[in-house]
């Protein structure tokens, strides 16, 4: 198993010159709140815990250089790559973060790479890291407290779901473009809950 104690302690340190100092205190916020949420969800606490405190590992980075960042790591990039660039540092962070710390199992470079546009088949750490990095009490959105009062009372997957839609009404309300691995998700999600109703109408 990776020392994660030592791995947390040196990535603090690493994040002080990477990050602003209200990125660096988000990054530990939701690296909190995601070691709260796998205690109740039943999920690794050391994983959740590191995975949050890293998933913001390449934000500071402008979109011209993440752009650069995913050519030299081979990420396929979407159609309009410049509307969804800033989306990018989590999975040029994610590749970063598994160069950095190689010890590190592949559930927690997934978690940080799935942090912005989630993906089709979620992992309960994925889900908490996506969570965590939403409902974190340093965002001062009032339109986050109905997550907030549902987090840990819900199954996760619901609380999830609801957390991405929030986000894409957030988008399209402000006129933003949606990446389309995001909607590719939507209906997989709504695909399934349709799937599960069904089911449990004709049982
Ligand atoms: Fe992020
Ligand atoms: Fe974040």
């Amino acid at each position: 198993m990776p020392d994660y104690d030592a791995i947390y302690q040196d990535a603090r340190k690493q994040l002080q010159r990477r990050l602003t100092q209200w990125r660096l205190l988000h990054s530990i916020s939701v690296s909190d709140i995601a070691a709260l949420m796998a205690n109740v969800y039943d999920v690794d606490v050391n994983q959740a815990r590191i995975a949050g405190l890293l998933h913001d590992w390449d934000k500071n980075y402008s979109d011209a250089e993440l752009l650069k960042r995913a050519k030299r790591f081979d990420i396929k990039l979407p159609e309009n790559p410049l509307e969804t660039a800033a989306l990018l540092h989590a999975q040029t962070g994610a590749h970063a973060v598994a160069q950095k710390y190689p010890e590190l199992p592949r559930s927690v470079i997934q978690a940080i790479e799935r942090h912005t546009s989630a993906a089709p088949d979620m992992s309960n750490l994925d889900m908490i890291i996506y969570v965590a990095d939403m409902i974190e009490p340093l965002r001062s959105q009032s339109s986050l407290q109905p997550l907030r009062s549902i987090a840990g009372h819900v199954p996760l997957e619901e609380l999830f779901v609801k957390c991405f839609q929030a986000t894409m009404e957030h988008l399209i309300r402000r006129h933003r473009f949606i990446h389309p691995d995001s909607l590719m998700v939507w209906n997989n999600y709504l695909a399934k809950e349709r799937k599960e109703r069904t089911q449990k109408t004709v049982k």
